[in-house]
């Protein structure tokens, strides 16, 4: 079993072996999903930290995502970037998964901005569609914060009414009006993949509120709610999910319209951050 001491211990390790390539205390913390993972190149990049060079850091396996924290100043405020996440279909431990979010906490940023693909379940999205997370599902995967609390970082049973903080909604909403994006809203739902879901599992999760659904944001966002940290929530719908059209579903797809759909969203997010400050 992993203890409260080797998560604590294992977040200390990592700052410890990056802590001289720290450059600044970051404000916000910005993971980028599919189609995003380029963001980083429009800014002056401060420094970077590949994810290989740190001691105990899981590495992503995903052909195509990069690994590696970026640091830049968006729009003035300093903000540290991931720049390819890892996945618990990819057979890490949950407590690994939810690491480099807890690390860029321990780096000091407050706010959280979580940006992911996914498959849309309500009927009125289309492809390329930004959808605003308003809530989450987390009931089919496991907790992050199974086993003992680390004290440090959060309350044994943390309060999870507001894991997308309304102010940052609000600010994502005024954001969108400026970049001229037409902003859905919804609620996201997190399966363990790999596999995209069946039809009756779309039919499933629309009838138990889902409007999105993809395999990497909720366990984030618990973590992250968990050491208190603020947190913003925006999905590109890349595909409508499957059972909705009669063609099957590819990663192709998925990959194409969030390239497709980047120019905007890199607008919206670059807004948002700079809208909080
Ligand atoms: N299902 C799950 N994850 C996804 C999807 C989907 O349809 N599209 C992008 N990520």
């Amino acid at each position: 079993m992993i203890t409260a001491e080797d998560i604590v211990k294992k977040i200390d390790n990592c700052m410890e072996s990056i802590k001289e390539n720290i450059p600044y205390v970051p404000k916000t913390a910005l993971v980028l999903g599919s189609g995003l993972g380029d963001y980083a190149d429009g800014f002056e990049k401060i420094a970077e930290i590949p994810y290989g060079d740190i001691k105990g850091f899981p590495v992503s396996t995903v052909a195509g995502h990069k690994g590696k924290f970026v640091f830049a100043y968006v729009g003035g405020v300093p903000t540290v970037m991931m720049q390819g996440r890892v996945h618990w279909y990819e057979g890490y431990e949950m407590s690994d998964v939810v690491l480099p979010v807890r690390l860029m906490r321990s780096m000091g940023a407050e706010t959280l901005i979580l940006t992911n693909a996914a498959g849309g379940v309500n009927f009125s999205f289309s492809p390329g569609d930004l959808m605003l997370i308003t809530d989450q599902i987390s009931s089919f995967v496991p907790s992050p914060l199974r086993g003992e609390n680390p004290e440090r970082l959060g309350l044994r049973f943390p309060d999870m009414s507001e894991i997308y903080n309304k102010q940052l909604c609000d600010k994502a909403r005024k954001a969108a009006k400026l970049a001229g994006v037409d902003l859905k809203e919804g609620v996201y739902l997190q399966t363990a993949g790999p596999a995209y879901e069946s039809p009756a599992e779309i039919r499933m999760f629309r009838a138990l509120g889902a409007d999105a659904v993809g395999m990497s944001t909720a366990v984030e966002a618990i973590a992250a709610n968990h050491m208190g940290m603020k947190i913003c929530g925006i999905s590109c719908i890349s595909n409508l999910a499957c059972g909705m059209t009669d063609k099957p579903l590819t990663h192709e797809e998925v990959k194409e319209t969030a390239d497709r759909t980047a120019p905007l969203f890199r607008k919206l997010i670059t807004g948002l951050i700079t809208e909080i400050g």
